[in-house]
């Protein structure tokens, strides 16, 4: 199978386990509602985004980018840019130094940074550093190129046609398609009293982060420093070291603020090198952020997908083959993903076969994008499950119920630590009211109101190796040191809250340093919804030392076997005699020493077990049969993501989650224009994300919390990506339970609705 690789980075053997720790019983601060820590500094603008970053002496890049969608690079003539007002350097393939391999590391096949075969509208050409930004994209408009154009292709189908444009060396295939199977698919479905198929798709999405992508780049001889807008550090500064051929140790790459990534700001984008050039070059701190259309066309999306599902299933609803083919194309680039696991997955099932195939067109590449694959693969699999229901004459709660695995199957029958899908099924439907509105009888009118439900896994929950660094000075305050990055979701909030409930030292007495490869250590860049279980368990680690060394010290002090003694607030106290205790402040050792240091790694996943998170999504809707609009009206959210850490980020990210469900479902395509190739809605004026007119304001979030005490030493599975997996596909089955026609290609809009309605009408 092919693997996410931003998912991967599992080593167990680099690190030492945690120190052991019972699992949490009752809590004082985890799991409470904290605001975040940082929010006065956000929503003040006292938060320094790398965006607000400026330094004496700064100068301002741009990038100039190909216009066509395939072309070559005949010659390009840069003197008379090189002569416009302020402008300071110019960088194109032939600049020495330029001539540098991309992507260095993970991907083949390899290309460069100012490639002569631009394989998409967007490629980089140059790059000129100047004075201020509009001389720099001034100084662009006067570079001139000539191109050779070339065909090109935009769909899977004309990609793979004989005699097609090509990509790269070795066709359009990224890869034979990987094929997946266990049981006898055939002899599932001849079993099968009812077998439904179909096939779907979904529309390629683009991320829209507040922030755009940019860097800043400043050289100090030989040592360089970027601050970057990233959901990880680490990830920028082994790329950054590796294209430019210097140590790690000289690259320090900063991230304490960003607005915005999902997926798009997991790795190093070729403007952070492109900075890095050309403040070498002029000796010059430079900064380069992209422009807003530059970051719907060059930095990433959700790849289009066409999913074609076949299910069969007894007349109980017991599954007895699943089929899960599906196509796509990351765009110019290579770029993985696994549209077909959660199908291999999700429901018991002996007879499974699935294929993912991703073949190369002239479009903006694919980037990870909240749960990579799944929401695409809910939006074909449940609404297949929901037809499967109809066809069987059976409630889609109940069939769901029906088929609730205990091991990830796809992963040799490893039984998961946790699973609350059943859980999420049945408190989701309580607190939807599902079996009351199924009931309900409809509305007469034009305007047809419907309840849908989606089912959905997210098959990881982070790992090793995530190091932390508790401090507790003398005074009583603490320095939490963690090297990941707090991408908007609260990760600040929720570290601070794991020490504060191990050490007890209020909230406001901790401060932080994050999110910099130069003063904190290494942890996988914050995506996969792994920060919570890979970094929590750590944080918990490094405050634990601190607090053992703190006990140590008192027991010597009060004569005590350490045993016997507990923190409390700010003070230690003897077990079994309440009246014998020390203030924190009054520990001579800690006086002494003026800090005590925990560090604290990640321990290994338990061996042999699964942890995942789970969610089911319900969804009701108001479908106008005289204009096609639909309008969402109500969702409840059923996530098991184990223990919250905390209940106010973790409502949060889920109505974020609800939200970006909603631009699948009804609003989000990214429009290429069959005749250039172009995008043509790269603005967010005519990329349609979804505003406050669009989201409900009635969204709950139910927790189920499974106590899972194996997962991790938080007991917490992680909550990105499980907040969003299967809210479109539970929009599209209540437009279908509300109206009887289904939309089978994302996203459902008035067009598709009154189509279909005219085909309801001929067929009479
Ligand atoms: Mo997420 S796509 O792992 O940021």
């Amino acid at each position: 199978m092919v693997e996410l690789y931003w998912l991967q980075g599992a080593v167990p053997e680099t690190t030492k386990p945690s120190p052991e720790m019972p699992p949490w019983k009752e809590t004082a601060v985890v799991g409470k509602r904290v605001p975040r820590v940082d929010g006065y500094d956000r929503v003040s603008g006292s938060a320094v985004y790398p965006r607000d970053i400026l330094l004496p002496d700064m100068l301002h890049a741009a990038i100039l980018r190909c216009p066509h969608a395939h072309a070559k690079v005949k010659k390009i003539d840069v003197s008379a840019a090189e002569k416009m007002p302020g402008v300071r350097a110019i960088l194109t393939a032939q600049s020495p130094g330029a001539d540098i391999p991309w992507f260095p590391r993970r991907d083949k096949p390899s290309t460069s940074i100012f490639d002569q075969h631009l394989r998409c509208e967007g490629d980089e050409v140059a790059a000129v550093a100047a004075d201020t930004l509009l001389q720099a994209q001034d100084a662009l408009k006067a570079i001139k190129v000539q191109y050779e154009e070339l065909p090109f292709v935009l769909s899977v189908e004309e990609a793979l046609k004989e005699g097609a444009p090509v990509l790269h060396e070795g066709g359009n295939r990224v890869a034979p398609p990987a094929v997946y199977e266990r049981g006898d698919l055939k002899k599932g479905l001849s079993e099968a009293d009812a077998v439904v198929e179909r096939t779907y798709t979904t529309a390629c999405e683009i991320h829209v982060p507040m922030e755009v992508h940019g860097s800043v780049a400043k050289w100090d001889g030989n040592r360089l420093t970027v601050w970057d807008s990233t959901q990880g550090v680490f990830a920028v500064h082994e790329t950054v070291a590796e294209a430019l051929k210097i140590p790690m140790a000289n690259v320090r790459v900063i991230g304490h603020y960003m607005g915005g990534g999902f997926g798009s700001k997991l790795e190093c984008g070729k403007y952070t090198i492109i900075a890095a050039l050309l403040a070498k070059v002029t000796a010059r701190p430079v900064k380069l952020f992209l422009t807003r259309e530059e970051t719907f066309t060059m930095t990433g999306n959700r790849p289009p997908n066409k999913m074609s599902v076949r299910l069969g299933a007894k007349k109980d609803g017991t599954l007895t083959a699943i089929e899960f083919l599906s196509t796509g194309t990351g765009g110019a680039y290579p770029a993985s993903a696994t549209t077909s696991f959660m199908a291999t997955d999700l429901y018991l099932c002996p007879n499974v076969k699935s294929s993912d195939e991703n073949v190369f067109t002239n479009a903006g590449r694919a980037r990870p994008f909240r749960a990579p694959g799944f929401p695409q693969c809910a939006w074909a699999l449940e609404q297949a499950m929901d037809e499967l229901a109809a066809r069987l004459g059976m409630d889609p709660v109940e069939l769901r119920l029906k088929n609730i695995p205990k091991t990830s199957q796809r992963r040799g029958n490893q039984p998961y630590t946790s699973t609350g899908l059943a859980d999420c099924l049945r408190e989701g439907a309580k607190a939807f009211g599902w079996n009351e509105a199924r009931a309900r009888k409809k509305p007469d009118g034009p305007v047809k109101k419907g309840f849908g439900v989606a089912a959905s896994l997210w098959g990881y929950a982070g790992g090793p190796p995530s190091t932390v660094i508790v401090k507790l000075f003398s005074d009583g305050s603490v320095n939490l040191n963690m090297g990941a990055a707090d991408i908007g979701t609260g990760t600040k909030t929720f570290m601070s809250m794991i020490v504060s409930e191990e050490l007890g030292v209020p909230l406001e007495k901790i401060q932080i340093e994050h999110a910099d490869t130069g003063t904190t250590q290494y942890t996988a860049p914050s995506g996969g919804s792994k920060t919570v279980p890979s970094d929590g368990p750590a944080a918990r680690a490094a405050a634990w030392e601190v607090k053992k060394k703190l006990l140590a010290l008192a027991a010597e002090e009060m004569k005590l076997p350490v045993e016997e003694l507990m923190l409390s607030g700010a003070e230690i106290v003897s077990t079994k005699d309440s009246t014998k205790k020390l203030a924190v402040k009054a520990v001579k050792g800690l006086e002494r020493q003026q800090v005590l240091v925990g560090v604290g790694t990640r321990g290994p996943n338990p061996e042999g077990k699964i942890v995942t998170p789970f969610a089911v999504h319900f969804a009701e809707v108001e479908v106008d049969e005289r204009t096609g609009e639909v309008r969402v009206t109500r969702l409840v959210a059923a996530q098991d993501s184990g223990r919250p850490m905390n209940r106010l980020t973790y409502d949060c990210q889920v109505f974020g989650g609800l939200v970006m469900g909603i631009g699948l479902a009804r609003t989000e395509e990214r429009v290429l224009d069959r005749q250039t190739g172009k995008m043509v809605n790269a603005n967010w004026h005519d990329y349609k994300i979804p505003t406050a007119l669009d989201v409900p304001v009635d969204q709950k979030v139910v927790a189920v919390d499974p106590g899972d005490t194996e997962c991790n030493a938080t007991g917490a599975k992680g909550i990105g990506e499980p907040a969003t997996i299967a809210t479109a596909a539970a929009i599209a089955n209540a437009v279908a339970d509300a109206v009887g026609v289904r939309v089978v290609d994302s996203p459902i809009t008035p067009i598709r609705m009154s189509q279909l309605f005219r085909e309801r009408q001929k067929k009479g």
